[in-house]
């Protein structure tokens, strides 16, 4: 085995040689990437930054249902923090970058600057780097040159189901005339009131405009993945655009968040889809839905549970795979949150022996489970 291959060892490093990793943020991603660290024969947890006062000194592995105590215990301390892995770990940074985007990005550079290599799914623009504004990516180059560092971002829908997925099923296709990403959620299991009803507007007026479909709000989130999708296939697209579609609810509908009202809005369906040649031939879909029973006609789980990411290439032969994870007890969402975050921290090895610099998930190895097989315990 080379040197360059090492990433991919089976036997379970000594402590002082894992690679140290500092997890920012325990929602539900650094919650997943708490357990994904400890899970890793080559990783080793060394802290775990908080910003809510009430976890501070809980250990990780009680914060993120690991089952286990860590001894390693949360803190509000980020500069003390960085110390333990500076020059030689890395950071999952899984801190909100939605709501706070430019103080994300200035926590990346932060830890970039300091020598970590830093994975995140916080920064959207830089799922696509080649094509994000330059003053977000100027700064973290900068950052990243400066500590020697290397970032990754990936995670959403759940990162891998819009990029290698469908890269390594189109190479499993002849003609391909569509290439396809959905994401199929019911969200009555969410129990988020707030993202639920405010953000994607679910139990809402039909004049209600959710944030999360606002004009050009999905070409911002996801447009990245579409042009980085059409990188990985060689094709320029013409432009990327968008389509929605709304459903109000024909009934009432009860669940752990309240009422859903008959009349308000009870499910939505959008795509984002890359152009070429005058043709969506690139498409990110999201089906969302209030409760099982809404928008029947509309894309499902093929086992009817709450979730799952299904990529289509429709072509000769066509090609269909669905994943339905689970994690947190048999939660779908929990799932897709866990194989984000273990695509993101099992890329740390790999990224920790880069070149300073940006790298997406066309540059990022899948890297098998090696070491980990019959490990649980
Ligand atoms: N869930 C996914 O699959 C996914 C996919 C793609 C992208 N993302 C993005 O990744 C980020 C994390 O997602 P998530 O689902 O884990 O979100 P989440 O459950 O809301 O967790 C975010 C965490 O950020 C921390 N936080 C909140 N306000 C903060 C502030 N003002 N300053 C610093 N930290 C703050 C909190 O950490 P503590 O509780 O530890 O204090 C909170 O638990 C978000 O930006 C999200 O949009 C998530």
């Amino acid at each position: 085995m080379t040197d360059e291959n090492t990433f991919y060892s089976a036997a379970p490093l000594a402590v002082a040689d894992r690679v140290p990793v500092l997890v920012w943020g325990t929602g539900n991603m650094g919650r997943a990437s708490i357990r994904a660290v400890l899970a890793h024969p080559g990783l080793e947890l060394a802290g775990v930054v908080v910003h809510t006062a009430a976890k501070v000194g809980v250990d990780a592995g009680e914060l993120a249902g690991a089952g286990a105590s860590t001894g390693v215990r949360a803190t509000t301390d980020v500069e003390s923090a960085l110390a333990l892995v500076a020059g030689r770990g890395a950071v999952v940074y899984a801190a909100s970058g939605d709501i706070r985007p430019d103080d994300a990005a200035a926590d990346v550079c932060r830890a970039l600057a300091r020598g970590a290599a830093v994975v995140t799914p916080a920064l959207y623009a830089l799922y696509d780097p080649a094509s994000a504004p330059a003053e977000l990516v100027g700064p973290i180059r900068a950052a990243a040159a400066e500590g020697g560092s290397a970032l990754f971002v990936s995670g959403i829908d759940p990162g891998w189901g819009n990029d290698v997925l469908p890269l390594l099923l189109s190479g499993l296709a002849g003609t391909v005339d569509e290439v396809r990403c959905q994401e199929i959620f019911d969200y009555s299991a969410y129990d988020q009131p707030d993202a639920v009803r405010t953000l994607v507007g679910m139990g809402e007026p039909m004049a209600y405009e959710p944030p999360m479909v606002a004009p050009g709000v999905p070409t911002m989130v996801w447009g990245g993945q579409v042009r980085l999708l059409a990188r990985g296939l060689g094709v320029e697209l013409d432009e990327v655009r968008e389509t929605l579609e709304r459903r109000a609810l024909d009934a009432d509908v009860h669940n752990a968040m309240g009422t859903f009202a008959a009349g308000t809005q009870g499910a939505l369906r959008f795509e984002v889809q890359g152009i070429v040649g005058g043709q969506p031939r690139i498409v990110v879909e999201h089906v969302t839905r209030i409760g099982p029973d809404v928008a029947p006609d509309w894309p499902r789980p093929a086992d009817g549970a709450d979730g799952a990411h299904r990529v289509v290439i429709e072509g000769r032969p066509r090609l269909s795979v669905t994943i339905e994870a689970e994690d947190e007890g048999g939660n779908r969402a929990a799932g897709g949150n866990a194989t984000a975050a273990v695509r993101l921290v099992n890329a740390i090895p790999w990224l920790r022996a880069q070149s300073p610099g940006i790298y997406d998930a066309l540059d990022v190895p899948l890297s098998p489970a090696a070491g980990r097989l019959g490990r649980s315990s």
